[in-house]
């Protein structure tokens, strides 16, 4: 039963049973450093460390069991949507929207065209996280990859002075890298868990995943390569997401499509299908001409209906329109 349990069992490395110290510090070395990245490792990569095969496969075993969420009873699903945490938007009609804020243990993609607030989403949310869980929070740090260039403290400073926190250790908690291709990005995910479970991250954001890909994989031949990669980086993120209950965030930029010139949300998400089907909740941002008004769309999502809500991007950060909430 109790998932929370079976969550718990083993913290670190070295309380997989059998595990000494010098074991973990060899696991370590190899940067296994957490029961999560011990479940998802291949004997021959735990062999590396002096493991015996039998020993190997032991050790992933003892912390699939520990952490694997593969097959549960309706019970424990219960129980995990209970551990669901949220973070708000800074927007109570944005919020509503999404069934009360960014859920952990999914991804949330905001997509839409250049300057339509993805990014400053982002950087409200990695101020937000941080807020108590009374005022929409997780109490949890940041993890923000940025694939752009296009993370500013000062928006983060604004933001958090508008909120009444501290800037200082605001800006400390937003624990940030610059991914410089797309393979890099990858390499960032990869070797990301221990940052996190140090440092209490609670939301992962990557911003933009598509950018690098897009560039990189030009034509239709490497299209498959592309979709491959893509994929792969998005299982590494939901998996992150549930291992640490943190919510995962990403943007991707939209393309209009030229069928359908004359409708303006006829746009789609560059990386199509497979980054439709693995982000659970998928939202929209419009910009108004002339305003600094966005309208975001909820275009899927795995429970709740369809629908719009009308936010506004100020210098104070994301706010609703006031009068309309
Ligand atoms: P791309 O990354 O280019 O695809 O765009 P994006 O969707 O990430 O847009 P971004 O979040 O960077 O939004 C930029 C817009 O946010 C600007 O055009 C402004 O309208 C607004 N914005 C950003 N900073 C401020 C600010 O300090 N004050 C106000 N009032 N608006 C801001
Ligand atoms: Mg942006």
């Amino acid at each position: 039963m109790a998932l929370k349990e079976r969550e718990q069992k083993y913290r670190s490395v070295e309380d997989l049973p059998g595990v000494g110290p010098a074991t973990a510090e060899r696991l370590r070395d190899l940067g296994f450093t957490t029961v999560e990245s011990i479940a998802t490792a291949t004997i021959s990569e735990l062999m590396a460390a002096g493991l015996s095969e039998k020993k190997a496969y032991e050790l992933i075993a003892l912390a699939r069991e520990s952490i694997e969420l593969t097959w549960v009873t309706a019970k424990d699903l219960a129980e995990l949507r209970t551990g669901l945490g949220r973070i708000t938007t800074g927007s109570k009609a944005l919020d509503a929207l999404m069934g009360g804020g960014v859920e952990t243990q999914s991804i949330t993609e905001f997509y839409g065209e250049f300057g339509s607030g993805k990014s400053q989403i982002c950087h409200q949310l990695a101020v937000n996280v941080q807020l108590p869980v009374s005022r929409g929070g997780l109490e949890g740090s940041a993890l923000y990859i940025d694939t752009e260039n296009t993370f500013r403290t000062e928006r983060i400073i604004a933001m958090a002075k508008h909120l009444g926190l501290p800037p200082e250790l605001v800006a400390e908690r937003i624990i940030y890298a610059e991914a410089y291709t797309s393979d890099h990005q990858m390499l960032l995910l990869e070797k990301a868990d221990k940052v996190i479970k140090e440092n209490n991250v609670r939301l992962i954001i990557v911003d933009s995943l598509t950018a690098h890909f897009r560039s990189e994989y030009l034509g239709r031949q490497l299209l498959p390569e592309r979709q491959q990669k893509l994929n792969k980086h998005l299982h590494r993120l939901i998996r992150l997401a549930r291992a640490f209950n943190a919510a995962a965030v990403v943007t991707n930029q939209v393309m209009a499509k030229p069928d359908d010139f004359f409708n303006q949300s006829a746009v789609f998400p560059v990386g199509g299908h497979i980054v439709g089907h693995t982000s659970h909740t998928r939202i929209l941002v419009r910009k108004v001409a002339g305003k600094r008004n966005r309208i975001a769309r909820l275009v899927s999502s795995p429970y709740l209906p369809e629908g719009e809500a009308v936010f506004a991007i100020t210098e104070d950060g994301i706010v609703d329109v006031e009068g309309e909430d």
